[in-house]
């Protein structure tokens, strides 16, 4: 059984070849929580990277926005996510995005940008930038479960 990561990715690209390479860099890869990092220094990385601080509100926005496409993060999060979301492509349970729901996400650098790549191309078809990085991680950080 694969691990979600390269599951995901093999459901997306549906190509052979693409999930070799990927296996090959899956058995090169650190452990999956490497635990390196805290949802507040995420924060801080982003509005330091941005040169502002992030605003809540407008994460909230960004969040549940469509960005001209058939999806919003809230599409497979839910909203507010602070309860297990539902991939939209997949059907796939995801745990909690919110830090006060589930305290594992936001703790692995690597994993953070590894999935907001991912995600932003999905929903915007490009990376998000540092500002909206940091505009959502204010507003993630904020929520109560
Ligand atoms: C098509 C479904 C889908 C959409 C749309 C989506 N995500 Fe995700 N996201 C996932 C999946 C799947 C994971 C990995 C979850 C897991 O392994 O449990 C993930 C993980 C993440 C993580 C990693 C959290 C951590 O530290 O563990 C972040 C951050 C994230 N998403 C942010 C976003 C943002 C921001 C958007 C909108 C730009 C977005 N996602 C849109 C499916 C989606």
């Amino acid at each position: 059984m694969l691990p979600p990561l390269l599951q995901h990715t093999a459901m997306r690209t549906g190509s052979r070849a693409a999930g070799i390479v990927l296996l090959a860099v899956a058995g090169a890869a650190p452990p999956a929580l490497a635990a390196d990092t805290t949802p507040a220094q995420q924060l801080e990385r982003f509005a330091r990277l941005a040169g502002a601080a992030g605003q809540a509100e407008r994460g909230r926005s960004f969040f549940t926005s469509r960005h001209g496409g058939d999806w919003s993060c809230a599409s497979c999060h839910g909203n507010p996510p602070v309860a297990a979301g539902k991939h939209a492509g997949t059907g796939k349970t995801l745990e909690p995005l919110a830090p006060a729901a589930n305290p594992r996400t936001f703790t692995d650098t690597a994993r953070v940008d590894k999935w907001l790549r991912r995600n932003c191309n999905d929903v915007l078809r490009r990376d998000c930038t540092p500002a909206e990085k940091a505009d959502l991680l204010a507003w993630l950080t904020s929520l109560q479960p």
